[in-house]
């Protein structure tokens, strides 16, 4: 299921991400890849060097992530049980395209002290930071049972997709585009049970604001919490 999530981030957040992506330090994107991701990686990933830039990345990290919760659509489409700390990625001049792969299925949370936790990667999200008119290609195809789909969104959306996907990054030919890319792991592990909850809250929001709070509505609520009680894994 590819959900497209419009105003994660509104005009303001925006401009507050890129300010401090303008003054962050950039390094080869492959050291968050696997082997076969990194044959096909050429992009530029944020890396903090100094404590100043630390900072800095946990300002932005902490924006993105104060975006997601409570987002009622993000949470509807993806249930999350856990999400990796956001990273940003930029693609522009000569390291500019990432081709076809699939994301690794296992990460590891970062952590203050010993004992690094995994998390499975059941969705993978890319949040756009630049105005698709600023650069030209930068489109990310993810190959779906329907076919390939080309998403470039306007800056402060979100696309989430199943980690199971292959997908790509087409060569950026003008300007830059700048994004933010993390994981999730979900409550509900299929993708087909994610994806009949989903439709399913989608429906009860439509009919709750057509009819309003219905004896009807209030049965089917609960099937839906029934069924997410069913299947989460929390
Ligand atoms: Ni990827």
């Amino acid at each position: 299921m590819l959900v497209k999530i419009p105003q994660i981030l509104d005009a303001a957040g925006v401009a507050r991400a890129r300010a401090l992506l303008d003054a962050a330090p950039w390094a080869d994107g492959r050291s968050s890849a696997g082997t076969q991701a990194a044959q096909v990686k050429n992009n530029e990933q944020l890396q903090p060097v100094t404590e100043q830039d630390r900072e800095q990345f946990r300002a932005l990290q902490a924006l993105v992530l104060q975006a997601l919760d409570g987002h009622p659509g993000f949470f509807s489409a993806t249930l999350p049980k856990r999400v990796l700390p956001p990273l940003f990625n930029r693609y522009t001049g000569a390291t500019n395209a990432y081709g076809s792969h699939v994301d690794q299925a296992v990460r590891y949370l970062p952590q203050a002290g010993s004992g690094a936790q995994r998390m499975r990667t059941d969705i993978s999200c890319t949040l756009f930071l630049s105005d698709p008119a600023d650069y030209d290609g930068g489109e990310l195809v993810i190959e779906t049972t329907f076919g390939e789909q080309r998403v470039k969104l306007a800056a402060g959306d979100l696309v989430v997709y199943p980690g199971t996907s292959v997908h790509r990054v087409e060569p950026v030919t003008r300007g830059a585009r700048l994004a933010s890319f993390f994981w999730i792991e979900s409550l509900v592990r299929s993708e087909a049970q994610r994806r009949l909850l989903y439709e399913m809250d989608l429906s009860l929001m439509a009919l709750r604001s057509q009819l309003g709070e219905t004896p009807a509505l209030v049965q089917l609520t609960g099937t839906y919490h029934n069924l997410l009680r069913l299947w989460a894994d929390t």
